[in-house]
Order: structure tokens, then C-alpha cells, then sequence
């Protein structure tokens, strides 16, 4: 009899260590009442209370509150793209934390990919960094993240022929060097990074400079402006430097001392950071970057 007993008390235990919340109850009870509150303008409410398993990269509240007021409002307001920015954040299947291969992405529910990545213990998905990892809930894992994961805007080539970007000039100079056909690429698993300056950047040089630098130094300059692999704002957070694809040119980074913002080479800084590739990100900067060996020679 007391045999019995037991073996009923120890079902019971069991039963209730696994009857998890589901993902919606889950990301409510940790505070994410922004999330929930698009997911269910989005009609979504219901696929994740009751499908899955899914993976969540769940921003939270704080992570909102970073996104300005006009485009958090154009957001709400335009189903389509809220269900893409929505959907770029879950992931099919449950993701462990063992699972998390720094370096290496995985596919979201709308088929961009999302980079995770590991340094000094945190983790990062894209840009975001995980501040609560692994919350189980009943149909999947959620992991709280500080910023809100941009949807991947094409390829690099494609963002870079963005008008809304102002970049035409730089995507010139790329086209001129023959670069466009390896930045609008996303059969292959490379990524770049591309630190793109402003068409007021290029207007701003003198005109013998700025001739040749989208002519015959075109090729120096797209490739001195692109990293082979993917560089978020968030790791350029100490001094140092980034390979770039003119190969033994280093663009170098320090901070301002009063904004602690990222300088390039001591001087170009990033107007608009993280815009997230199908192959890559785009940080549009400044100005433009003159490698030091060249600068006697088109300068
Ligand atoms: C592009 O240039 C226009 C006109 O100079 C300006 O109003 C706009 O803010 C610029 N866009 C970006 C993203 O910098
Ligand atoms: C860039 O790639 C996209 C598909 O990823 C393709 O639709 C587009 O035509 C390409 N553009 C150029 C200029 O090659």
C-alpha cells in the first residue's frame, strides 16, 4: 500500500515538471508583454500557444522602447511587415543551449537566417544579446533578447541600391570594381560586411579624388570597405581593427572619448548600423575610408 502511495506522489511530480506553459504563457510570465501583445495583432496568438515545437528570440519590453515611436507605429500598422519582423524571430524546432554553434545560423520560420554567436560567455542572435537563455515552455524554448532583430533587407548589392539609403555612389564604385555580382551572391555560405559611406561622404571629397576613386582605384576602395564574414555594431565595441578584402589593409577602430561611439580609422563613424543581408550586414558610414597606402598616391 505505501508502495502505491509513493509511485502515485512521484507520477504526480513528474507529471507537473513537465506540463510547461505554453510559449505565449511563458513569455508573458518573463515580462515580454510587448511580443505578446504584436504576436496577437498579428494573428499569430494561436500557432504559438499551440503548434511547434518552435524556438523564440524574444525581445524584450526594453528592447521596443529602443525602436523609435514613428516606426514602432508603422510597424503595428502594416500587418505584412510585422508578420515578417514577427516570424524572423522563431525558428522551427527546439534550440538548446548546446545546440548554439557559435558562428554558425539557423533558418527562420520566413527563411532568412539568424547568426548566432558566442563571446566571453554571452551569446548573440544577429545583433541581440541573450539576457535569459533557455525558458522551456510546453511547444518550445524562448530566449530573451535586448534588441529587436532586423529582417534581412535582400542581399548587400540590394540594400546598397536601396534609394532610401543614399549609397548610390559607393554602389558605383562597387559596380565599376566588379564587386556587385560577389555582394548580391547568397548561394554560397561567405558573408561580408559592408562599411558603405553616404553619398555625402564621396561628395564631400575634393573631385580629382573622388574621379579616381570610383575609377581606377574602384576596386581598392570597394574591397577596402568590405569584411569577409559578418561584424555587428555590437562587436565593435573595444579598439582594434577589421580585416577588409584589400588584402593587408586594415580599417582601424577606436571610440570617441565623450560618445564612446565606434571611429573608423579616427574618423568615419556609423550613421546607421546593423541593416541585416540575406549575405551579410551594412553599416552606412560617414565617410569614406582611404587605406594608407593610397593616400599619397590619389590623395
Ligand atoms: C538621404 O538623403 C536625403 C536628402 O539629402 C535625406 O533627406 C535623407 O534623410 C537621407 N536618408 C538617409 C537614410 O540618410
Ligand atoms: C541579386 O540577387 C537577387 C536574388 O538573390 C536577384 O533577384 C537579382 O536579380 C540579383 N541582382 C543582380 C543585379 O544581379
Amino acid at each position: 500500500m505505501l508502495a502505491i502511495k509513493l509511485t502515485l506522489l512521484w507520477v504526480t511530480i513528474v507529471a507537473q515538471t513537465l506540463a510547461f506553459p505554453d510559449l505565449i504563457e511563458q513569455l508573458t510570465a518573463n515580462g515580454a508583454t510587448q511580443l505578446v501583445s504584436l504576436i496577437d495583432a498579428a494573428g499569430l496568438t494561436d500557432t504559438l500557444k499551440s503548434t511547434g515545437p518552435y524556438t523564440i528570440f524574444a525581445p524584450v519590453d526594453a528592447a521596443f522602447s529602443k525602436i523609435p515611436a514613428a516606426d514602432l507605429n508603422a510597424l503595428k500598422n502594416d500587418l505584412q511587415a510585422l508578420k515578417d519582423t514577427l516570424l524572423y524571430h522563431v525558428v522551427n524546432g527546439e534550440l538548446f543551449t548546446f545546440d548554439l554553434r557559435s558562428r554558425e545560423h539557423v533558418a527562420s520560420l520566413n527563411n532568412h537566417q539568424i547568426r548566432i554567436y558566442n563571446t566571453n560567455g554571452h551569446t548573440y542572435f544577429n545583433q541581440a544579446l541573450a539576457t535569459k537563455e533557455e525558458i522551456q515552455a510546453s511547444n518550445g524554448v524562448i530566449y530573451l533578447i535586448d534588441e529587436v532583430l532586423n529582417t534581412p533587407e535582400g542581399t548587400v548589392w540590394q540594400i546598397l541600391n536601396n534609394p532610401d539609403y543614399n549609397l548610390t555612389m559607393f554602389a558605383n564604385t562597387v559596380k565599376h570594381a566588379r564587386e556587385d555580382t560577389r555582394l548580391n551572391s547568397t548561394t554560397s555560405t561567405i558573408r561580408y560586411t559592408v562599411f558603405a559611406p553616404t553619398n555625402e561622404a564621396f561628395n564631400n571629397l575634393p573631385s580629382t579624388l573622388l574621379n579616381r576613386i570610383q575609377t581606377s582605384y574602384a576596386r581598392y576602395i570597394a574591397d577596402y570597405h568590405t569584411h569577409r564574414g559578418t561584424i555587428h555594431a555590437s562587436s565593435l565595441g573595444k579598439d582594434g581593427s577589421v580585416t577588409t578584402m584589400f588584402t593587408g589593409h586594415l580599417i582601424h577602430v577606436t571610440h570617441d572619448p565623450d560618445t564612446q561611439e565606434p571611429l573608423l580609422n579616427k574618423l568615419g563613424h556609423i550613421v546607421i548600423q546593423d541593416i541585416e543581408a540575406d549575405n551579410g550586414v551594412v553599416h552606412v558610414i560617414s565617410h569614406v575610408l582611404i587605406p594608407s597606402t593610397l593616400a599619397g598616391i590619389i590623395g
